[in-house]
């Protein structure tokens, strides 16, 4: 069995979380609530997270360091969750060089949509919205195609014991 612990903030990356853990019959837990479990009776830890300034999800970055401290030895991989096709190969080097070489990883799009922000993060997220419609751009969404492809890499390639 595989666990997946998500760190996403308006809901891009849990839906992408859930749509994993379906097609892989995972766990799923919500990284933000801290959990704290022993992970060791799992076959492999999936983290997902979200990209805001460029930059993976701060959480994701200090909760995987002490993860990494805990359980080095554990195989993990990662899915990426950002609106910026564009820059999908920077935010795949970035998760390569965090995770140990060979982790499976994916950049599997997102949505932008303001219904769960709040003050700047709202009115960037609007401006954003309103120059994609302005220049009749294709809206961000999740690539479920990429979510399923990644399930079937995650199935095949899973650690022997
Ligand atoms: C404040 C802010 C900054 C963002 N910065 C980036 C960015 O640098 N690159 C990118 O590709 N997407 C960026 N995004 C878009 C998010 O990565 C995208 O909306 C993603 O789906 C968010 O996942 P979530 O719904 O779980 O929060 C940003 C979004 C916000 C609100």
């Amino acid at each position: 069995m595989q666990l997946i612990i998500y760190f996403g903030t308006y809901g891009s990356t849990e839906e992408a979380a859930n749509k994993l853990a379906s097609f892989l019959k995972a766990d799923v837990l919500n990284g933000l609530t801290k959990p704290k479990i022993n992970v060791n009776n799992y076959e492999r830890v999936v983290f997902g997270y979200n990209i805001h300034g460029g930059k993976p999800n701060k959480s994701f970055l200090k909760y995987y360091k002490r993860f990494q401290r805990r359980y080095p030895k554990m195989p993990v991989a990662a899915f990426i969750v950002a609106a910026d096709g564009n820059r999908k190969g920077d935010y795949l080097s970035q998760a390569a060089q965090l995770l140990p070489a060979g982790s499976p990883l994916a950049f599997v799009g997102g949505r932008l949509d303001s219904i769960n922000a709040k003050g700047l993060s709202k009115v960037i997220i609007d401006n954003c919205l309103k120059a994609f419609k302005s220049n009749d751009l294709p809206l961000p969404k999740l690539d479920e195609e990429k979510l399923k492809d990644f399930s079937l890499e995650l199935k095949e390639k899973l650690p022997q014991f």
